[in-house]
């Protein structure tokens, strides 16, 4: 039977936080997760080239029958999301949706910071970009009064070769947690702008101090997305129901089930696929 699943876009494993909470929250939805392992990291390159890479995921997975793709990383969301939605999607199919994560982000933050003052972690990309601070002043309605920013490099290439669990993690997490904080001590919401670092929380949480409220993306994008296809009847329906889930890559799958299936939990069968 053809599918009709909602697309996952990352540039590697860091979306799978993000798929891991739309599948418990909408565990009938068919889902198509697609990494871009060849090409990662993201964070690091210019808007062009992010903007390029994304655009050719998500021509790739409207062609895979996605109506509606959720590009579920921040570098991605902040450098090609607009564009793809202004300029690309009017003539490439203009009754499918590219949907991403910063904007349900800056929501929460907006509903969740008590004193206004807020820390985003992110790829330099993501920071470079100020998407961030520039969404919050717009969308969080007075309540945020202070967005400072820390770029990790490290993090990223830390999840992708399989770190999390080794020293260098934390002795980069603590540098730029202890960074961060150094910029505003008085931050009572920290956001994980890149859907890689949840993979790093155990590690983050042990330099965070507790009266500080994390926010990872999963779930966020998840409650949003149910809210939005409510809203939406009209895209809803054409989402297939039959839980199938498909896992791509553009590296090699054999790597990418071993790893992916760490993190998911269950056995992950995925297949090497080629965007360019
Ligand atoms: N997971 C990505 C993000 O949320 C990006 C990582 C990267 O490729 O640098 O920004």
């Amino acid at each position: 039977m053809k599918t009709s699943p909602i697309g996952v876009f990352d540039s590697g494993y860091g979306g799978l936080t993000v798929l891991k909470d739309l599948i418990k929250s909408m565990p009938e939805y068919d889902f198509l997760y697609l990494g871009d392992n060849a090409r990662t990291p993201y964070g690091t390159r210019s808007f062009d080239v992010v903007y390029d890479y994304t655009l050719q995921a998500v021509k790739y997975l409207f062609a895979q029958g996605c109506p509606l793709v959720i590009i579920a990383c921040n570098t991605a969301s902040a450098k090609a999301l607009r564009n793809i939605q202004m300029l690309d999607l009017p003539h490439l199919a203009p009754d499918n949706r590219v949907l991403g994560v910063i904007r349900p982000s800056v929501e929460k933050v907006s509903e969740i910071t008590q004193n206004g003052h807020v820390g985003v972690l992110g790829t330099v990309g993501t920071v470079a970009s100020e998407s961030y601070p520039i969404e919050l002043e717009k969308w969080s309605d007075g309540q945020v009064k202070s967005t400072v920013q820390e770029a990790c490099p490290m993090w990223v290439p830390l999840v992708e070769n399989n770190e999390i669990e080794n020293v260098g993690a934390d002795y980069f997490v603590q540098k730029n947690i202890e960074a961060i904080l150094a910029k505003d001590k008085f931050i009572d919401t920290l956001i994980l702008g890149c859907t890689h670092y949840p993979l790093l929380i155990d590690v983050i949480k042990k330099y965070v101090p507790e009266n500080i409220n994390i926010l990872t993306q999963g779930a966020i994008v998840a409650e949003k997305l149910v809210d939005y296809l409510k809203r939406h009847p009209e895209m809803e329906k054409r989402l297939t129901k039959c839980s199938n889930l498909v896992y791509q890559t553009t590296e090699s799958a054999v790597t990418f089930e071993s790893k992916a299936a760490l993190f998911m939990g269950s056995e992950v069968n995925a297949k090497t696929v080629h965007l360019w």
